[in-house]
């Protein structure tokens, strides 16, 4: 952690909405309560190679220990994909070999095969690859197939059968992976440390552990459950609203305003209320196809990132505690939905987001923390040109009143965008940034941003198809034919809308 010694740091207390210390803690507090601060992006940490920052010892210590809901045990799954030799038969004996060796199904399906055009293939979700039969059941699989590959979130493995690439760490494929993540966050529900406000309030805590069982259980495609917010927790989301919407004129960027008006009628953004999440939610997938997922508790940066890929954010829906309305450790609703959710609704910030998701996806894990910290000094943090001035447009900024003020000052150094020097910059979590990176405009940053995840070390390229809300590996020369196709297809809708305007 950077040394805490800037004159920001005096200003902290009062009045920043996000984060940082309540008024009046000493910089000595702040390095004692780090802990909790890891909790201040859910996506943050927690790879094992993350080291800046301040995440370094304690989120390795955490990633180590992955939470588990009470009813679930550890548990290791995989995907397995094969091809039978026979067809007649012999899915169900296969089958049947789980059964024998009581490995637990969670998903069949039968599908055209990826690998060999022209076959068709199968593809299982084992719910504990850790048990006994798991072995045997492998072994006589791969006598019956043509291909068997295994996915699996806890080894890394060859991208496909017969490909050279192996080592790929796991990376989800369907949009309804992303229930994998479910339970594989670092910290749960009521889990707070003894200096958060909401410690010594088992009320807040119960509560806390009500919304982290909401994310729990939510599957993909099911409605995100509607919360009945309490007068207390609305009466916080006012206070925080309130102040920030005074700023929102002056200091937030064009694309932020001009949603925040349509987020008021569409989606109850009022002082007297807290939206909905399924509601904003479904604002922002007519607006740039983004949805919300709600999430339990700490997510990886590599579990994070890859919710971008297909164009998901995940979510907090509990708020901060009462007694200090202007004051979180971590993020909560308000952070979410008046940092995050206008910007989202913007198409070409919505691109840059995915960009950086899908540059995530199987890349080394040095790589994918240049890209946390990339997200840390744009989506959460990062500022723009706009007329002769500037202006913000990071949620972390958004969310809060007083680094929101302070950022437009002439404390900060602003620098211009540079992903490659931006990716290895280190930077405080529990003061204001002491340096902003600049975009001269969000088309601008994304083809910088294109240009440099260009350069990761990953020998495959991935295509998100929102046809089928999948990832597709372009290895293969059928790959590539089908992409270009589906260019050409655009080119044509291109071309005749050209004709029809001359
Ligand atoms: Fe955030």
């Amino acid at each position: 952690m950077s040394a805490p010694s800037s004159p920001a740091v005096q200003e902290n207390g009062t009045t920043n909405g996000i984060s940082l210390f309540p008024g009046g803690k000493s910089v000595q507090m702040a390095r004692e309560t780090d802990a909790h601060h890891v909790g201040r992006t859910l996506y943050r940490r927690m790879d094992s190679t993350m080291s800046r920052g301040g995440y370094s010892s304690r989120g390795g210590s955490r990633a180590g220990s992955r939470m588990q809901s009470p009813e679930r045990g550890l548990r290791s799954d995989a995907t397995i994909v094969f091809s039978l030799k026979e067809s007649v038969g012999a899915l169900s004996r296969a089958l049947k070999l789980f059964e024998l060796h009581e490995v637990n199904l969670v998903h069949i399906e039968s599908r055209p095969s990826k690998t060999i055009p022209g076959i068709y293939e199968f593809m299982v979700e084992v719910e504990d690859r850790g048990v006994q039969g798991y072995k045997n059941v492998m072994e006589a699989l791969k006598e019956q197939s043509v291909y068997v590959y295994v996915h699996s979130r806890d080894q890394k493995t060859p991208i496909a059968e017969g490909s050279t690439l192996s080592n790929v760490p796991w990376f989800p494929r369907k949009i309804r992976d992303l229930d994998r993540f479910a339970n594989h966050i670092l910290s749960y529900g009521s889990e707070l440390t003894s200096d958060h406000p909401g410690f010594t309030d088992p009320v807040y805590r119960e509560r806390r552990t009500e919304f982290a069982d909401i994310a729990y259980y939510h599957k993909h495609g099911q409605q995100i459950p509607h919360v009945e917010y309490t007068e207390e927790e609305i009466k916080t989301w006012g206070i925080v609203f309130n102040n920030l919407r005074k700023l929102y004129p002056t200091h937030a960027c064009k694309e932020h305003n001009y949603v925040f008006p349509l987020l008021m009628e569409n989606c109850g953004y009022r002082e007297d209320n807290i939206p909905q999440l399924q509601e904003v939610s479904d604002f922002l997938k007519d607006c740039t196809g983004f949805t919300i997922r709600p999430v339990a508790g700490l997510l990886t940066s590599r579990d994070f990132l890859a919710g971008l890929a297909f164009r998901v954010f995940h979510s907090t829906q509990y708020i901060r505690h009462g007694s200090v309305p202007m004051y979180t450790p971590e993020p909560d609703v308000c952070h979410e939905l008046l940092g995050h959710v206008p910007l989202l609704a913007d198409p070409t910030f919505a691109q840059f987001s995915q960009e950086i998701g899908l540059a995530s996806l199987g890349a080394p894990d040095d790589w994918v923390e240049k890209l946390a910290t990339l997200y840390w000094f744009t989506v959460e943090f990062g500022m723009c040109k706009q007329g002769s001035g500037y202006r913000a447009y990071g949620a972390g900024l958004l969310s809060s009143f007083g680094e929101l003020e302070y950022c437009l000052t002439d404390k900060p150094e602003r620098r211009q965008f540079d992903p490659e020097k931006m990716s290895v910059q280190s930077y405080p979590i529990t003061e204001f940034q002491p340096i902003y990176y600049v975009a001269e405009s969000f088309a601008d940053a994304k083809d910088k941003l294109s240009q440099w995840a260009a350069t990761i070390q990953r020998p495959f390229t991935v295509r998100y198809n929102s046809y089928t809300q999948s990832i597709e590996v372009l290895q293969r020369r059928s790959h590539i034919l089908a992409l270009a196709r589906d260019i050409r297809g655009e080119v044509n809708v291109l071309v005749d809308a050209l004709i029809k305007m001359k």
